[in-house]
């Protein structure tokens, strides 16, 4: 079994990047992210405060995870109905980021996480996955990109789903989900000492992954 654990900030390209080891590994890319945006979903679409974890804590038994893979492509069940065309709206983030420092959430979570890892050859991404989740990786990466690059990135991933939003107000939100994902108590982002710390500013996805690819081959 390999075990890949790769964390960094909204947006520095975890995802592509992640995909692409994962094909040319041939096993498994796990998007934790998915994960916390189902609960998030769930929050806003029922009106939970995704602040107040005695809300969250009673709406936690309600939800129903799945996680489903059809020619590698990732597909999240929140309560039996697919929601990959739902939780990459600006909303959905943010209260995902919220109810994502909850540590109730995080304990949900975590189990589903590391059950994953222990059946299957994975590149699993995420906030956390290098320092508690999989905190005996073989391999650990941590990406990122200065806020600038990861908004205009993100910037042009909200326009091509239709959503009118400016530069400044993506830029304001991943300044502010950032803070967030590194100050909270529980699963705050973090560099694990032992991880391969890669800044994409300046990177195309292909050299970001030729990079964690080599470093791979390296071991
Ligand atoms: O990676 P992403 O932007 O899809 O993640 C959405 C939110 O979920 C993000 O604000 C932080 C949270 N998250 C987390 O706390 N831990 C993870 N392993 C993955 C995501």
């Amino acid at each position: 079994m390999i075990t890949i654990a790769i964390d960094g900030p909204s947006a520095a390209g975890k995802g592509v990047v992640s995909e692409k080891i994962s094909k040319l590994l041939n096993i498994h890319h796990l998007d934790t992210g998915a994960i916390y945006r189902a609960i998030g979903l769930y929050c806003y679409e029922n009106n939970v405060d995704a602040y107040d974890e005695n809300q969250v804590k009673k709406i936690l038994d309600k939800i129903e995870i799945k996680i489903e893979f059809i020619n590698g492509e990732q597909y999240t069940y929140l309560n039996g109905e697919c929601i990959n065309g739902k939780i990459r709206s600006s909303i959905v983030s943010d209260y995902a980021s919220r109810s994502s420092a909850l540590l109730c959430v995080r304990e949900k979570v975590k189990d589903l996480q590391q059950d994953f890892a222990k059946h299957h050859s994975v590149v699993m991404e995420g906030r956390d996955i290098t320092t508690e989740i999989l905190p005996n990786a073989k391999y650990k990466f941590y990406l990122t990109a200065s806020s600038e690059v990861r908004a205009l990135r993100r910037l042009k991933d909200l326009e091509a789903k239709g959503e009118k939003i400016t530069f400044d107000q993506v830029l304001k939100d991943i300044n502010e989900r950032d803070y967030r994902d590194s100050h909270r108590e529980f699963g705050r982002l973090q560099l694990a000492k032992d991880a391969v710390y890669i800044n994409t500013d300046e990177f195309s996805v292909d050299e970001v992954v030729s990079i964690i690819y080599s470093k791979i081959n390296e071991r």
